[in-house]
C-alpha cells in the first residue's frame, strides 16, 4: 500500500456536497538533474461558490506547481483537478488566471487590454465596450481607460489584468501572488478592491500568497502549506464580518488569526531556510 493511499480522504470542507473546484489526491513529480523532486504531495482541498480560499505557504512549497496544475498548464500529474464535476485537462474557460509577473499587451491601452477577451470571444462592438468599462470601473481604474500599461503603477497593471480575466466570467478566479512586487500599502489598498469584487461578482476565488496578513484579509479559510513536499498542513476558517475592508487589518481578532497562521508557518518557513543554507554552504565548499 502506498503511502497516499494509507492517508483519509479528508471531509468535504465546508459540508457544501458540490463545491465548484475538487482538487483530489494531487501529487507531482519533477525529473530533476539530481533526480525526482516531489512538489506536491497528496493535495487535496476542495472551493465553495462564491468562497475565497487562500493557499498559503514558504517558498518552494510548491504553490505554483499547484496553480499550473489547476490551471491546466501542467497536464502530467496524480490525482484529479474538477470544476462543476468535470475533469480539467488541458487550459479551461472556467478557470481565469492571473499571474504573478505582469501579463497586460503593452501596446494596448486599458480599455483594450480589458476588451481583448471579449473581442475574441465574439461579442458586439458596444457590448463589448459597455461591459470592459463596468470591469475598468470595477476594479477602480476609471479615467484611466486609455492609459498604456507603461504609463501606470505596478498596481494598475494588476488591476488591468484582473478586470481583463473577469472578462472570460470564469468560474473560478485563480490568482499566484498577483501582488507580490507591490509595496505593503499598496497591496492593502488593492486587496480592498479585490474584496469588493468578490461582494460584486460572488467571485469564487482562489489566491496563492505567501503574505500572511493578505490571506486573513481576504478570506473565508486559508489553506497552510508545508515546506517540501507540499503538503495541506492545515485549513483555517477566517471568521472574520463581511463586507470587510482593508481596517480590519488594526484589529485585535485579526491579529490572533495572524499569529496563529505565523506559528504554523514558521516551521515550515524554517525548514526552507535551513535547507536553502545548506545548498548554499555547499556550493560554497565546492567552489
Ligand atoms: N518545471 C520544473 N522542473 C523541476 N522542478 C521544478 C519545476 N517547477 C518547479 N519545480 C520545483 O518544485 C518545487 C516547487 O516549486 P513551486 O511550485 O514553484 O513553488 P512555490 O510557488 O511554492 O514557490 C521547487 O523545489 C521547484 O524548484
Ligand atoms: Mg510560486
Amino acid at each position: 500500500m502506498s503511502a497516499s493511499a494509507a492517508r483519509p480522504t479528508p471531509p468535504p470542507l465546508h459540508g457544501d456536497p458540490q463545491p465548484v473546484l475538487v482538487v483530489a489526491h494531487l501529487t507531482k513529480r519533477f525529473l530533476t538533474a539530481e533526480g525526482p523532486l516531489l512538489a506536491v504531495d497528496d493535495v487535496s482541498l476542495d472551493v465553495r461558490r462564491g468562497e475565497f480560499v487562500s493557499l498559503i505557504g514558504p517558498s518552494g512549497c510548491g504553490k505554483s506547481t499547484l496553480f499550473n496544475i489547476v490551471g491546466g498548464l501542467i497536464d502530467d500529474y496524480d490525482g484529479e483537478v474538477t470544476v462543476d464535476g468535470q475533469a480539467v485537462n488541458g487550459p479551461h474557460r472556467s478557470i481565469g488566471m492571473v499571474f504573478q509577473e505582469e501579463s497586460t499587451f503593452p501596446w494596448r491601452t486599458t480599455l483594450e487590454n480589458v476588451v481583448f477577451p471579449l473581442e475574441t470571444a465574439g461579442m458586439g462592438k458596444s457590448e463589448r465596450l459597455t461591459r470592459a468599462r463596468e470591469l475598468v470601473k470595477l476594479v477602480g481604474l476609471e479615467g484611466f481607460e486609455n492609459r498604456y500599461p507603461a504609463e501606470m503603477s505596478g498596481g494598475m497593471r494588476q488591476r488591468t489584468a484582473i478586470a481583463r480575466t473577469l472578462a472570460f466570467e470564469p468560474k473560478i478566479l485563480l490568482m499566484d501572488e498577483p501582488f507580490a512586487a507591490l509595496d505593503e500599502q499598496t497591496r492593502l489598498l488593492l486587496g480592498d478592491k479585490v474584496l469588493q469584487i468578490k461582494d460584486a461578482l460572488n467571485q469564487t476565488t482562489l489566491l496563492i500568497t505567501h503574505n500572511i496578513a493578505e490571506a486573513v484579509q481576504l478570506s473565508d479559510r486559508v489553506v497552510v502549506m508545508s515546506y517540501r513536499p507540499g503538503r495541506v498542513k492545515r485549513i483555517i476558517a477566517i471568521d472574520l464580518p463581511r463586507p470587510r475592508t482593508s481596517e480590519i487589518v488594526g484589529s485585535a481578532e485579526f491579529g490572533g488569526y495572524v499569529a496563529n497562521i505565523w506559528a504554523d508557518l514558521r516551521e515550515e518557513a524554517a525548514k526552507g531556510l535551513s535547507e536553502s543554507e545548506a545548498v548554499g554552504a555547499a556550493r560554497g565548499a565546492h567552489g
